[in-house]
């Protein structure tokens, strides 16, 4: 889809649909108080007036309305979209109302798509939503269909500022570059274990850093077996696929400050459970265990493209948790590359084992902050649902950023605790640590178990486990993988110098 910025006036251009967004009747001065909108209204002769007025239409969020051949227009069609109350509207609720129109007029076949925001304060952030809601709506989990003939496609979407603004192009460009890295994203989180097998997710993430200029490393089994990083083997030995570490390198042409941030992705590209296997019902949903991972790979695959002025290095450890004969079994105890040995009770608690050892080793590799996303734990989707992204901290000033970031760039972020209380729950008579706790607070425990492998590291964990696959589609979402975790990351990145 082609993204562009629209300078014509409303009338002239022509577009198969121009859409307005227009607010809940019950907001402050009414629905109807974008200027852009009203200019809409007017030049089809008071028609979203008389829409409000005939009770059809009260403006709640995502609700639509479609006039066809708009009078004193050259589009085909105009469009509103209800934004819910004007004063509860945010860039994040725009970004989702964006979405939601491309999803409303897709199906019906139309190719050309004009976005109507009012000029005035604010104005890149909300054409950067918009941009945003529309290319991360335009994504279907449609990939491995051989047969597309009644799936449509929008060539282009237009954001329409009267007046234009100088520095709108590159604004609507650099959400362009998130949004198709958070879809690039999805496609991976969406391709199945038989294909994207560890090996295979290092390809991709070779090929997209030699499309966009980054340093790709693989660490394959045995260089992990002369590094020592016994947990990760661990995980992998069940399996017949080999498992790798995936390293990818941005590096800005001038640094400034000493930061250099790590982000590490949970790559299970499979999770069976291994010896202490799951359930059979929804055992393919454990696909998805590698969201965290692709994520990652999404965020580096932004942020080499809009080269922020801090290194940023991505390790993302990539595995199949399988119960083969040569599987580790329950009472296992490994050793860790920090050293640590661990006790593995239950071998489905497996993303914590590779997580801790790539953590030690982006240590070593001179990060000075960390930050990961995994599908980590059942016990967060049980405490927050699938509305908001679970997050620890090591860190104030790191949670900060993160959190602005995510409220920045709209994805849900809930802080859970890391009370010195919860190490209690982690303890082996056999080994310095367990790989679970009791049943209780099970999130948290996972979470401080990775603690034990970042040292004095300021660190953020985002458990991702609850939010990134939706199970049913969004008005602005199709069903799937979400991509959670690619616009909060690279944002963290791109914003790092300006804020904090
Ligand atoms: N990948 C799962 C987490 C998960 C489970 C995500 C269910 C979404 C839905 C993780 O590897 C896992 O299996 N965690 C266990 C930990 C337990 C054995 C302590 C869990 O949450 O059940
Ligand atoms: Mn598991
Ligand atoms: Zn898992």
């Amino acid at each position: 889809m082609q993204i562009r910025l629209e300078v014509q006036s409303i009338e002239q251009v022509e577009a198969d649909a121009i859409v307005a967004p227009v607010f809940d009747k019950n907001s402050p001065g009414g629905g109807l108080t974008s200027e852009i909108a009203q200019a809409a209204n007017d030049l089809a002769g008071g028609w979203i007036e008389e829409l409000y007025r005939s009770g059809e239409f009260s403006g709640e969020l995502f609700e639509t309305a479609m006039l066809y051949r708009p009078p004193g227009l050259k589009a085909r069609r105009l469009v509103v979209v209800g934004a819910g109350r004007s004063d509860r509207f945010t860039p994040a609720v725009l970004r989702n109302v964006a979405g939601a129109a491309l999803r409303f007029l897709k199906p019906k076949a139309v190719a050309s798509i004009g976005f109507l925001l009012d000029a005035g304060a604010g104005i890149a952030e909300r054409a950067g939503a918009a941009v945003e809601g529309a290319i991360v709506g335009d994504f279907e989990p449609d990939q491995m269909k051989t047969d597309k003939k009644d799936s449509k496609s929008v060539e282009s979407f237009a954001v329409m500022v009267p007046g234009g603004d100088a520095g709108l192009e590159d604004t609507l460009d650099r959400a362009r570059i998130v949004a198709e890295s958070q879809n690039f994203a999805r496609a991976l989180a969406n391709e199945p274990a038989n294909r994207l097998t560890p090996s295979a997710l290092a390809a991709r993430a070779h090929e997209m850093a030699a499309q966009f200029g980054l340093e790709c490393e693989v660490l394959d089994k045995e260089r992990m077996a002369q590094l020592g990083m016994g947990a990760l083997l661990g995980v992998a030995q069940g399996s017949a696929e080999p498992p790798v570490l995936i390293i990818l390198r941005y590096r800005p042409l001038e640094e400034t400050g000493n930061t250099h941030l790590g982000l590490v992705g949970k790559g299970v590209t499979f999770d069976s459970g291994g010896i202490s296997i799951k359930p059979s019902e929804d055992m393919d949903k454990m696909k998805f265990d590698m969201c965290g991972g692709a994520a990652v790979i999404g965020a580096m695959r932004a942020i080499a493209q809009l080269r922020p002025p801090i290194p940023v290095t991505a390790l993302i450890p990539a595995v199949e948790n399988m119960p083969g004969s040569r599987a580790q079994r329950p009472g296992d105890i490994v050793t860790t590359l920090s050293g640590k040995t661990v006790e593995v009770l239950n071998t489905d608690a497996e993303g914590r084992l590779i997580l801790a050892d790539a953590l030690t080793y982006a240590r070593s590799l001179g990060c000075t902050h960390l930050v990961d996303a995994a599908t980590l734990t059942g016990a967060i989707v049980v405490a927050l649902g699938h509305v908001h992204t679970g997050v620890f901290a090591s860190d104030d000033a790191l949670l900060g950023r993160v959190m602005a970031a995510a409220r920045r760039k709209g994805e849900k972020m809930w802080l859970m605790p890391l009370d010195d209380e919860y190490k209690e729950l982690l303890k082996s008579p056999f080994a310095d640590l367990p790989n679970v706790g009791p049943r209780w607070g099970g999130a948290i425990t996972a979470a401080m178990f990775l603690k034990e492998f970042t040292d004095s590291v300021p660190w953020v964990h985002l458990d991702i486990a609850g939010t990134a696959w939706l199970d049913d589609a969004k008005p602005f979402l199709a069903k799937g993988p979400s991509g959670v975790g690619v616009r909060t990351l690279t944002e963290l990145a791109v914003c790092w110098a300006g804020q904090g």
